[in-house]
């Protein structure tokens, strides 16, 4: 382990049968308290838009805004949020997708994504990829290419990784943790 992913697991703190009884709950409250480790974070994901050429950040509503904004910030881009159904006054694209119980749908401003544009998704945690995958149909649908993903973490046990290849088609998956 690197220190940066040494000092950041040390600021995940792990929360049993949260929300639910068997779901061992990922916080990251400790880490966003930390300047050290916020910065270490806002530092990585914003080489990530470098590496990837990215020329905006998309983050996910709502812990993919407090990542994602520092680091286009960082990195000089512009950020995009997609946002939770019914919170964008806007002309939006939305898109639904399943979940364990249920579905549900985010929406982008339609104007703030065109052709032309090289997005970067940011978000906390891959688990199941369901809300990354609705969030990469999104962007191809507002006409703009996905330069990758980056989390924070990846929940390795759930299979997100693979479910996610074919949307990502061949743009590529950052995870700074594996847990
Ligand atoms: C959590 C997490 C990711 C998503 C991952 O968000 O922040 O966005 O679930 O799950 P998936 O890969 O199975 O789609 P959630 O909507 O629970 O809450 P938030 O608004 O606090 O980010
Ligand atoms: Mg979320």
């Amino acid at each position: 382990l690197t220190d940066v992913t040494t000092l950041l697991l040390s600021r995940i703190r792990d929360v049993a049968d949260y929300p639910e009884p068997g779901v061992m709950f990922k916080d990251i409250t400790p880490l966003l308290a930390d300047p050290a480790a916020f910065t270490a974070l806002t530092d990585a994901l914003a080489g990530i838009v470098g590496s990837t050429g990215a020329t905006k950040i998309v983050g996910l509503e709502a812990r993919g805004f407090i990542l994602g904004a520092p680091a286009a910030v960082r990195a000089g881009v512009g950020f995009i949020p997609v946002r939770k159904a019914g919170k964008l006054p806007g002309a939006t694209l939305s898109q639904a997708y399943d979940l364990e119980y249920g579905s549900a749908e985010i929406e982008v401003h339609a104007e703030d994504l065109s052709s032309g544009d090289r997005v970067l998704v940011v978000d906390d945690v891959l688990a199941t990829g369901g809300t990354a995958e609705a969030s990469i149909q999104l962007i191809r649908r507002a006409g703009a290419d996905v330069a990758g993903l980056a989390v924070l973490m990846e929940l390795g046990f759930l299979g997100g990784r693979a479910r996610l290849e074919p949307a990502l088609a061949g743009a590529p998956l950052e995870s700074l943790l594996t847990v």
